[in-house]
Order: C-alpha cells, then structure tokens, then sequence
C-alpha cells in the first residue's frame, strides 16, 4: 500500500516510492539527481538527512515493500546471496598444460617479441653483419615453451599474415608449424628448441638473394627463379659462419624445399635422402605459402590447403609426417570459414584436440542471413548442445568478401 508521509516521519526500513523529484519541487534543485530511480529502501539515517537537505516536505512510501509509519514492521531479512556455482572445468586436452585462450595472450606478446628479434637479425644478415645467436636461441625458446603449454595457440596465429622484405612472419609460421608437427611426433623439448632455433632461420640464405629479386611482385624469369632457388644453398653458408650450429640445423636450410619423389631442389635428394625435420620443414614452407597472398595470386584457405599437401603424401611429402600435419593443425585449421548445418556460417576459432571434424566455431552469419555483431561460439563437441550442429561445407572467404581474420579476434578475444 502507497502512502504519502512527512519527511520527519521517514524511518529506516521504509520503502521510498520513486516519485521523489515531484516532492523535491522548489526544494533542493540540483540535488534532485539523488531521487531519481525506481524507489527504494531506506538504510540509514544519513539518507534520510540527504533527502530533508535535497528540501523534501512529503514523501510517498509502500508498505508492501517496507515498514509502515507508525507500525513495528519489522524489515525483512535479505534473502542470503547463494553464490553461483564455479561451473566444472573441463580436464584439459591431451598434451595442452594450459588452456587455449589464456595461452593465447601469452603467444601473441610471444610473437611480438620473436618478430622484433628476427627482423634485426635479418637485417644484421643482410648487410653481412654477425647475428645474435643467443638472442635466436631465446626467440626459438620462447615460442617452443608456448608450443610446450599449449600447441593450438601458437598455431592459431599462424593465420595472422604479414608480409615484409625478408619474411619474418613467414619464418616465424614456418617455425610454429613444424613445432606442432614435432610436438605431435612427441619431440623432446630440447630438440624442439634446435627446431625452432633452425626454422626461424631456415630462409637466412634470403638475406642474400639481390633485394630485386627478392621483392618482384610477379613471377620469376628462368635466371631469376635460379637465384631465388639458391637461398637454401647460400642459408647453409651463413649459418656455417655461426657459433654452435648443428648439422641438423644446416640441412633444415638446404633441405626445405626437396621433395619425396626428387622433384624439389637444389639437390633433387628423394625418399630417404632428405632429412625428416627437412622434411617437416618443407611441409610447414608449403602450408604456410599456400595459405598467403601474393601479388600473382590470392591465399588459399586453410583447409584447402590442407587438402593440397594431403593429396600430395607419398608424393611430394612422406605419409606419415602429412597425418602428423593434419592431427596438428585439424581437418577444419583455425581461421577456416564453414558453413553448418543449421545454415549459419561460423569462422573456426579452436581446435577440439582429438577431434579434427568437429572444432569451436564462431557463428557470425545468422540461418536468416543476417550478420551478428558479436559472433557466439560453438562447440561443436559439446555432447550436450542445445541444437545439433556440424560443418557442412568450407566456404572460400574471398569470394563472400569476408574478414576472416577480424571475427576471428573477435572469437578469441
Ligand atoms: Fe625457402
Ligand atoms: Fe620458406
């Protein structure tokens, strides 16, 4: 019940109608601002004394929510706040130590890092400057400790792309994935960090090819391919000149781009010939530049390219490190764009590790059509969904005119 008091009647414990700026007329003015809201119950004396200052007379008060005037009604007690459950944590994947999205973070400072570092011992190589091994060697570090944590992060920003004179980004994709292809062929971590050290550096030998070369926007003429080709050559001359080089480390750069079946170069080395982590190279190499732009031609998406070098096994690249790939990076990589059945279009945003057909996507694109502004994500593992959900069909991002890259952020945050 409603009823209209005198402020010197106000008690604690009333409940306070919301109509106070009409009661406040002429009286505190500016101070108004304190009535506003949808009523409410008065705690404290000092509340009371705000209103008489803000020049209240009468006041409306409703019993039903509060005590009475003159009555001994005593306050309800509030209700005891039940703190929300901690919802369960899933155990983690298998051979992930932290969770995807806080690795996240850490990957992508850890990139930003490693970029700077390559990038000046780049340039060091460049002009025949010595380069900073133990500086390479903390890079290759960080990015195998990331690696170690959680593969599918570092992975995930494989998707990031960037181009630069002396491919920075490129080395830093190639590094990653082969990581995972290792890490997925249960490398031990020391051995990891002389693949990361090496692969980070396994286009070094670019750092002399002639800079017009290097930079043509178009295809090679027969002697320019020629000279591009000797990179993997002139890479094993610069890191000979570097302390604590390993063997391994010279054949990742001469050997990344043999192929199984001796088409590759520069030495046309087949089957056996060509080192395994040579081998896990030129699949990263091949990955990562299928899935980049350039100029004579637009990037390919992930799965697409996944299914070229998967066509390619026994081929061009051994069978086994080609399923070691695919477990790696999931049939459906992070960054692919795909369409469910339920007719959504979703971006995928996290690998399920152990299950490459049915990751976390992100819907962007509404049954009806319609663009979300915030995507939600799915599990499409979830053993519970609220609708059965499941990938359809890749689509090719650059024939919708879509971002790809931008809803992913968005995803992951
Ligand atoms: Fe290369
Ligand atoms: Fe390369």
């Amino acid at each position: 019940m409603k009823k209209s008091i005198g402020i010197d009647k106000l008690e604690v414990g009333m409940f306070m109608e919301a109509d106070v700026k009409e009661g406040a007329k002429g009286g505190g003015g500016k101070n108004n601002v304190l009535l506003a809201g949808k009523g409410f119950l008065i705690t404290s004396e000092n509340q009371i004394k705000r209103l008489r200052e803000a020049g209240m007379q009468n006041v409306t008060i409703d019993t039903s929510k509060g005590k009475d005037s003159g009555s001994a009604v005593a306050i309800q007690a509030p209700k005891p706040i039940v703190m929300p459950r901690e919802p369960r944590k899933k155990p983690l994947p298998e051979g992930r130590k932290v969770e995807y999205k806080d690795e996240l973070k850490k990957a992508r400072a850890t990139r930003n890092v490693v970029q700077k570092q390559l990038k000046s011992a780049l340039a060091d190589a460049a002009i025949g400057g010595s380069m900073d091994r133990t500086k390479l060697d903390a890079a290759g570090k960080l990015i195998t400790d990331s690696v170690f944590r959680n593969v599918d992060a570092m992975v995930g920003l494989t998707r990031l792309k960037e181009h630069d004179p002396y491919t920075a980004n490129h080395c830093i994709n190639v590094c990653v994935i082969t990581l995972a292809v290792a890490f997925a062929d249960g490398v031990d971590q020391s051995t990891a960090e002389m693949l990361a050290t090496a692969t980070l550096l396994h286009d070094i030998g670019k750092t002399k090819v002639p800079l017009e070369i290097l930079n043509k926007p178009g295809r090679f003429e027969p002697h320019e391919l020629e000279e591009m080709r000797k990179h993997t050559t002139y890479g094993r001359d610069v890191l000979m000149d570097m302390p604590g080089v390993t063997e391994e480390m010279m054949l990742i750069a001469t050997q990344h781009h043999e192929m199984l079946n001796g088409e590759g170069y520069p030495n046309h080395l087949a089957g056996e010939e060509i080192h395994r982590f040579g081998q896990m190279t030129a699949v990263a190499d091949v990955y990562d530049a299928l899935t980049s732009a350039r100029v004579y031609k637009p990037a390919l998406p992930p799965h697409f390219a996944l299914g070229k070098i998967y066509s390619n096994r026994n081929i061009e690249f051994r069978e086994d490190l080609v399923n070691l790939f695919v477990k790696a990076l999931g049939l459906y990589p992070v960054g692919s764009l795909v369409q469910l059945n339920t007719n959504e279009i979703a971006v995928v945003c996290e690998p399920n590790p152990g299950n490459t057909l049915q990751p976390k996507v992100g819907v962007f694109v509404t049954r009806y059509k319609k663009l979300r502004t915030v995507p939600f994500v799915v599990d499409l593992a979830d053993p519970n969904p609220s609708e059965e959900r499941k990938i359809v069909k890749v689509m090719d991002p650059t024939k919708y005119n879509i971002d790809v890259e931008k809803f992913m952020k968005m995803c992951t945050g």
